[in-house]
Formats: structure tokens, C-alpha cells, sequence
């Protein structure tokens, strides 16, 4: 049956991807930490924000074209960077960049990805962003700077919400490792899983060998203990500011400060350098009982929208929820497990249609609510069930009227 058919939203290519991947390395993608509480609001409030849409517009001609860092692109999407495709589906990250660029849209490469930064540069192309991640000897972070810088990298993201890893008890009951370690609760695991033990683990055992993280440095790779997925021995407890200012002076595109929620840390790290912020909790796999970003993001739009592009993440999954987030001002929204159903699901064609499916969604929705273009989108679109989620009257997105669209688009 055809992906279209069989896929009508991204709930059906979690099913599906529920099925094809063992459950180790399912729950590692799709699950969060401790009580949940933060996965599960991540979802519900969106519930608590309703659309107030208008009529006898004229939306034949709408498009979902965005503007990111001033550069047209084909919908207001980002793939959020994922330590765990190249798990999923064989070479899953190149499927990913792919599809990402077949879509017309950024692809962020995660520093704990299994295909190397320079490859998916040279087989995927596209544009891309790299994800960095601090480690307690800053020159080895730095190496991969500069490696994303000669790789053709657009944008550096650097992730700040992970100075401890979440608390993902179900990988250690369900005994997932990287380095894969065999116990018998595993093998049985991924001998049920046929079609993902012959595709993804068998290809690489033919090819490559066993699957890493191959844009660690030799001297990192050297210091991997094997532990339950996501609790890297490299993390570090000590990010400040200098260590973003020093990463200012080494990388000269566009740097994106991952995982704020806090407007007065929004305004520093702009103040330090930053070219934009991702209002993210991690997809609620860290800190649980954390806000959600929506809670977050009117806030820190307040702050710093004038000044820099603001990107939200956490919970996406609708083309509804991402014309949401634009309303309260965000530039683009990052998706995270959304594309990673895709590809675990069905590879490259899958993660093209987890992609598909918000074009879609998002057309419909501009239609429904009688808006021709993304920068015309505000909170007067918006009913606000619960009004802490309601922006402040001074918000830059209370003030994008289809004039300041217009400005956007002549400017
Ligand atoms: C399996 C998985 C691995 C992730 N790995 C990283 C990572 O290596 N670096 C990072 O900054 N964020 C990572 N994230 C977080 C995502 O970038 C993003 O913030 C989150 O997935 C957004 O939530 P969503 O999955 O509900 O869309 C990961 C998320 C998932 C689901």
C-alpha cells in the first residue's frame, strides 16, 4: 500500500515505526523522562490555544514559504538535530538530509549522529546546520567546529539544555546501550524486529561495522565508556558565557543558542552573539515537569524578536501547532521525532512524507483561517483558552499586520 494511504498523519508513522524498530531503540526516541509530565504538556497546550479565523478572504494564492535568516525557504520547518537516525534506519541521517532538502528546507546534523559531518556534506548537500555539544575539554568541541566550518556548514547550534543527561529509566530496563551490548533481553528484542535487524544493524555489520558516533574526535571515542543510551561520559556540568563567546570567534555563520526558556537568557546569549534562539525543552526528554516551550515562547519573542530569529521545538506534530507557534512569533519550528517516525518508519520516503504531511496540514490551516502568507500570521488569530499563554500587547507579533508582511517581502 502507498506511503500516502498508509501514513494519512504522523501518529500513523509512529505506528509504524513502533512496529519496524525494537523497543530499546524505540522508547529511546520516543519517550521521555521520569512522570512524563513534560512530554505529555508538550502535546496538550496546544489544546489551550484555539484559532479565531477570518472570511470572504481571498487564499488562492497563499503559500507557506518562510523567511529563516533572510533567506526564502519552502515552509517554516527546521529538522531538529537527533543523535539517533543513523539507528533507526541504515545511514539514517542521510535519508534525513535527503528528504530536507527535496523539501526545500535546513537539516541540523547532531554531534552524537552515526554518518560523519564531511558525508552528509558531500552525498546529501542541502542546507545544513550543525549541532554542537559542549564537552569538558572545549578543544575537542572546538574541532568539531571547525570541521562543520570546512564541511560547508550553514549554522552552528549549540545545545545548552543537556548539562545532565534526563532521567530515561525505560533504557535502563529495556538494556540499551551504545556501543550495542548483547544481553539476552536485547537479542530477543532485535530478533522480533526482523526487518530492522537485516536493514539497519545487518547492513552495518556487512559495511561499516558496528554503528558509532562518528563525528567524535578520536581522543573522544577513546573515552566512551559503553552506558545506557544519552548518558555520554563526555558531558559537561560547566557551560558559561565565555564558552559561548569563544565559540562567536571561531564560527563565522549564523549561531543558534538550543534549549532557553527563559527571556533574560534569550536577551544574554543574543548579547553575547547569538544569531538566534530554539525555545526548546528537549522534546521533554530532560528535566521533567519543565514548561513547554509554547508557555515560553511569547516571552522570549517580547525579548529578543527584533533583534534575532526566535525557533521553537517540543511536541510538534500537527501543521496546526506549528501555524500556532508562528502566530505568537516564532520564524520556524524544529522538528524532532515527528521526522524520525518517518525515517524509522519507511527511510528517506518516509521522513518525505512525515514532511509532506505539514506542508499539507500547514496549507489547509493558512486556508482555513484566511491568511496568504506565514509573516501575516499573529496572535489575533489566536483564542487563548488559558491566557498565560496570551503575548504581551507590545509583542512584535502583535504587531504583524499583512503591512509588515509586505515589508518583509519588499525588503
Ligand atoms: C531521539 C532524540 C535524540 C535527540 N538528540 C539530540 C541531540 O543530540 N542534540 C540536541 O540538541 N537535541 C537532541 N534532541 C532534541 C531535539 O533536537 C528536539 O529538541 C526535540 O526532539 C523536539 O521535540 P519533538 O521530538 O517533540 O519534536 C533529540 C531528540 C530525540 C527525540
Amino acid at each position: 500500500m502507498d506511503l500516502r494511504t498508509r501514513a494519512c498523519n504522523i501518529f500513523d508513522l509512529r505506528e509504524m515505526a513502533r512496529k519496524r524498530v525494537p523497543r530499546g531503540p524505540f522508547e529511546f526516541m520516543d519517550r521521555g523522562t521520569e512522570e512524563e509530565v513534560s512530554l505529555r504538556n508538550n502535546r496538550e497546550v496546544f489544546d489551550r490555544i484555539r484559532f479565531k479565523p477570518r472570511t470572504f478572504v481571498d487564499v488562492s494564492q497563499r503559500t507557506p514559504e518562510a523567511t529563516i535568516f533572510g533567506a526564502k525557504h519552502k515552509m517554516p520547518l527546521v529538522i531538529a538535530p537527533t543523535g539517533t537516525a543513523g539507528l533507526l534506519w541504515y545511514e539514517g541521517e542521510l535519508a534525513l538530509a535527503r528528504a530536507a532538502r527535496a523539501a526545500g528546507i535546513p537539516f541540523s546534523l547532531a554531534t552524537g549522529s552515526m554518518t560523519a559531518m564531511e558525508r552528509v556534506a558531500d552525498e546529501a548537500g542541502g542546507e545544513l546546520w550543525f549541532q554542537l555539544y559542549l564537552w569538558p575539554d572545549r578543544s575537542m568541541s572546538h574541532e568539531l567546529v571547525n570541521r562543520a566550518k570546512a564541511a560547508g556548514y550553514k549554522a552552528l547550534i549549540v545545545t545548552v539544555d543537556g548539562v545532565s543527561a534526563g532521567n530515561r529509566e525505560y533504557n535502563i530496563r529495556n538494556g540499551f546501550t551504545l556501543p550495542f551490548s548483547l544481553s539476552t533481553k536485547s537479542a530477543i528484542d532485535m530478533l522480533t524486529h526482523p526487518r530492522w535487524l537485516l536493514g539497519v544493524m545487518g547492513r552495518y555489520m556487512l559495511t561499516t561495522g558496528m554503528p558509532m558516533y562518528q563525528n567524535y574526535p578520536a581522543a573522544a571515542k577513546a573515552k566512551m565508556t559503553r552506558g545506557p543510551m544519552g548518558r555520554s561520559s563526555l558531558r559537561t556540568d560547566s557551560i558559561k558565557w565565555d564558552d559561548l563567546d569563544a565559540i562567536r570567534k571561531i564560527w563565522p555563520h549564523k549561531l543558534i543558542v538550543k534549549g532557553m526558556l527563559d527571556p533574560h537568557d534569550a536577551l544574554e546569549a543574543v548579547n553575547h552573539g547569538a544569531d538566534a534562539i530554539d525555545v526548546s525543552n528537549h522534546g521533554g526528554r530532560n528535566l521533567d515537569g519543565i514548561i513547554s516551550p509554547m508557555e515560553a515562547l511569547p516571552e522570549i519573542v517580547d525579548a529578543v524578536g527584533k533583534k534575532a530569529n526566535v525557533f521553537v521545538d517540543s511536541g510538534f506534530r500537527r501543521g496546526s501547532d506549528v501555524v500556532k507557534a508562528l502566530a505568537l512569533g516564532a520564524n520556524a519550528v524544529m522538528i524532532g521525532r515527528a521526522t524520525l517516525y518517518g525515517v524509522a518508519a519507511a527511510g528517506q520516503a518516509g521522513a518525505a512524507r512525515a514532511l509532506e504531511i505539514f506542508h499539507e496540514e500547514i496549507r489547509r490551516n493558512m486556508a482555513l483561517l484566511g491568511v496568504n502568507s506565514v509573516a501575516e500570521l499573529g496572535p489575533q488569530y489566536l483564542k487563548f483558552i488559558d491566557p498565560t499563554l496570551r503575548p504581551r500587547a507590545a509583542s512584535r507579533t502583535a504587531l504583524r499586520t499583512v503591512d509588515d508582511a509586505r515589508a518583509v517581502a519588499e525588503a
